[in-house]
Order: structure tokens, then C-alpha cells, then sequence
């Protein structure tokens, strides 16, 4: 990607991008040629300062990134346990290309539009966590294991199993699945007679290949205290890792037993057979998950840090004890709990109008002035990353990287 876009051309194709993807591109217009028109508009140089990029701006700090990634790495290797990133959170193909140079043995995707676009960047081994249930989307499911061999699909629902069967014989593969076995009641097929059941139909039937089962407990990783967090989580899937045994007696494949997130990653090898974890948030350290506290008894969550921020500009300081930014709803989605605000404890910052933060406060480490930058850390790390193109990796200040967010709004 060109990052030496000049501010001129910048406004020139900003103006014009979005309609010149529709319409027939006459080459060259005032001077520049279709592929120019056409190329999505780089945001800003690299080597600039973070405090001078076009706001608001979602940063990753590439050091603390680097560091979160070795981290997880190391600490589920010396519980003999591997890593299956989720890529749900990051949604970004560069940083799952990290994550698999650090040793990761494959990443989640929880929408298949988001496997799509993540393999189409090179990505080719991705398990995709949800089951695909509308026919139309079991079959591009399964051309898209035709694209990418090491594909794995879940399955959590007999018909879904007998139509994943067909679509895999139409597209002339044996695709591989693993059961979903539920860990509380979102998704997935209760633990018990119903999965083994279902392990043993994908078993046999001829265009799937069964691999093992996931069991993630989403209900268990943002327990506050790691004491309580444990308990439950060990609790919870108790019915799952009974499961598992009744698969390896049934001498069904649990070459797979996957789960787990940030909440539990220290948790999980102590469940018989488990294999993986598909750990997300560990990269980026929200609020919500800095709040859970952790193992040694701080009641932050401080084993990973936090490395996603979004810088914003103050856009009103003219009312006694509150400043208006550029960053409400649609830069943070949501508002509670409340973004960090870096270095200004005493702010309460409120996104909650959809184009504006509100920020209240009684003590403040210095007079703000109009167009002062203020950075926070965000509430839930997701769906930030969802709303934005772009993420800037900035090292010391400086942005080192920018990184499209490739599977950004894919959520069919
Ligand atoms: C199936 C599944 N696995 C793993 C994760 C990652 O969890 P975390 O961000 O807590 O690490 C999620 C997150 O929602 C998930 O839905």
C-alpha cells in the first residue's frame, strides 16, 4: 500500500472513491489513473507521530502487542497446551500472520465471510467455531475447504450434519468437522448421549472427516477473581470433558479439544485431553477484561498488557469540568464500562452520543486545549475493531505500520 499519499489527492480521492467503484474510470482524469482512483485511500503517512493521525484512530502498540503474543505463547507451551487464536477480535490478516509465526497451530473465525477474507490473505488453517447452518452458506463453506485443505468447520445439530455432508459430496471433498458441545447454553449441542451421538454420525458419514470437539465457556472468562473464575470454568465443562472420554472410548477421533479464551488460558490444561486454546483478547486488554483480576490476587487483570487504544481530539473544552471529543458510539460501541482514559484517572468518559465522547471531571493533569489529543483504552475490544478500516502500529510514538482490518464489517 502506498503511505505516501499527498493530502490533495488524499481529499481528491476520498471525494471520489466511493462512486468510482461503480462507474467506468476514463484513464488518466486529471492526472491520475484508474487504479489510483480505484486503490482504498491510504490514511496517513508511517514515520508520524501518533498524535498527529487523523482521529478517531484505532493504535495498536506494536510493542506491547509483541510482547502480549510471546507471552501466551509461552505460558500455554509450558502447560503442554497449544494455541488456536480466535480472530474474531482482531479481524486483521497481519496479526494472524504473527500469531502463526509465534507457533500458533491455526486460527478461529466465528463468520465464514471472515474465513473467507482472512484465507484469501493466506491464511489456511482456520477453524470456524460456528456452525454454518443456511444451506447456501454450507455450500460456500465447503468450496471454500475445497480453496483451503486445512479448513475445519463445526457442527452442532444432526441436519446441519447431513446437509454439511451433502454440500462437502457436491463439492467433491471430506471436509473436516469438529462437534461443538456446549458450555452453558449459547451455542452448541448439549455435553452427553446428544454430541456422542452426533460424533458418531459425522463419523460415518462419508464426506466428513471428524477431528474432535470444541467446548468453549463463554460464560466463565470475565469472572472477577481468578479463585471463582477456576471454579466455574472447571465446573462448566466438566460434562464436556466426560464427553470427550466417552468419544476416545466410543474410538471416535478427539484429536481436537479445543476452547478456552483469555479468562481461562491458565486454566484450561487442567481439563483431561484438552488440546488448545482459542485465545482473542490476550492481544489487546480491554477494560472489561482488565477488571477480572488475576491469578497472583491483583484485582487487575495484568498477566497481558493492554495495547489497543483510540486516540481522539478535544472538539469543545468551553464548559467548567467537561470536554467534548471526536470519538462517542461508533468509535467505542459501547459505553460500560467506561474507556480508559490514558493518564487521566479522574475522567469519566462517556461515549454515548453516536459522533461525540463526553468527558466530565473535577481534577484533570492539565489545562485541555481545543484540538489536544487524549487517548483511552477501549471498553470491549471487538467490536471497536469492527467499526474501524484501518489499525495504526505504533512503536514509541511513531506509526511503524498500517494495517487494513481485512475481514472489517464481515459478519454473514
Ligand atoms: C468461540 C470463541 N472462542 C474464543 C473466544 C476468544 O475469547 P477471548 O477474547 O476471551 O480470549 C471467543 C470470544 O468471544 C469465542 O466466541
Amino acid at each position: 500500500m502506498s503511505t505516501k499519499t499527498s493530502s490533495s489527492r488524499r481529499a481528491f480521492l476520498a471525494a471520489t472513491v466511493a462512486s468510482a467503484a461503480h462507474v467506468w474510470v476514463p484513464r488518466p482524469v486529471k492526472g491520475y489513473t484508474a487504479e489510483e482512483l480505484l486503490a482504498p485511500v491510504t490514511p496517513m503517512a508511517t514515520g508520524i507521530s501518533k498524535w498527529d493521525l487523523d482521529t478517531p484512530a484505532l493504535c495498536v502498540d506494536l510493542d506491547k502487542l509483541e510482547q502480549n503474543i510471546a507471552r501466551m505463547q509461552r505460558s500455554l507451551a509450558a502447560n503442554k497446551l497449544a494455541s488456536r487464536p480466535h480472530a474474531k477480535t482482531h479481524k486483521c490478516a497481519a496479526i494472524a500472520k504473527l500469531q502463526m509465526a509465534a507457533g500458533a497451530i491455526g486460527i478461529c473465525a466465528a463468520k465464514l465471510s471472515e474465513a473467507e477474507a482472512l484465507a484469501a490473505q493466506g491464511l489456511d488453517r482456520i477453524c470456524m467455531t460456528t456452525s454454518n447452518l443456511p444451506v447456501g452458506k454450507i455450500r460456500r463453506a465447503m468450496q471454500l475447504r475445497k480453496r483451503t485443505p486445512q479448513f475445519i468447520q463445526a457442527v452442532d445439530y444432526e441436519p446441519n450434519a447431513h446437509d454439511l455432508n451433502a454440500a462437502a459430496k457436491e463439492a467433491g471433498i471430506v471436509a473436516d468437522v469438529v462437534i461443538d458441545v456446549a458450555v452453558g447454553t449459547r451455542s452448541g449441542i448439549p455435553a452427553g448421549d446428544d454430541a456422542l451421538s452426533l460424533a458418531k454420525l459425522v463419523d460415518k458419514l462419508p464426506n466428513l472427516k471428524l477431528r474432535g470437539l470444541l467446548s468453549y465457556d463463554g460464560g466463565a472468562q470475565h469472572i472477577t477473581g481468578f479463585a471463582a473464575r477456576k471454579e466455574s470454568a472447571l465446573k462448566n465443562i466438566a460434562g464436556n470433558a466426560r464427553t470427550y472420554e466417552a468419544m476416545k472410548r466410543a474410538g471416535l477421533s478427539t484429536e481436537i479439544f479445543s476452547g478456552g479464551g483469555t479468562g481461562t488460558y491458565n486454566i484450561q490444561h487442567l481439563v483431561p485431553g484438552f488440546t488448545d486454546v482459542q485465545v482473542g483478547s490476550y492481544l489487546f486488554m480491554d477494560m472489561q477484561y482488565l477488571a477480572i483480576g488475576g491469578e497472583d490476587g491483583n484485582p487487575v487483570y495484568s498477566d497481558f498488557a493492554s495495547s489497543l487504544t483510540v486516540v481522539a481530539t478535544i472538539v469543545n473544552n468551553r464548559f467548567p469540568g467537561r470536554l467534548t471529543t471526536d470519538a462517542g458510539a461508533k468509535a467505542f460501541t459501547l459505553n460500560v464500562p467506561r474507556p480508559g482514559v490514558i493518564g487521566e484517572p479522574g475522567m469519566d468518559y462517556n461515549p454515548g452520543s453516536d459522533e461525540f465522547g463526553t468527558i466530565t471531571f473535577t481534577e484533570a493533569s492539565k489545562a485541555y486545549k481545543m484540538g489536544d489529543r487524549l487517548e483511552m483504552i477501549v471498553p470491549h475490544c471487538d467490536p471497536v475493531v469492527n467499526e474501524y478500516d484501518y489499525l495504526y502500529g505504533i512503536r514509541k510514538d511513531r506509526v511503524e505500520v498500517v494495517w487494513p482490518i481485512t475481514a472489517r464489517g464481515h459478519s454473514q
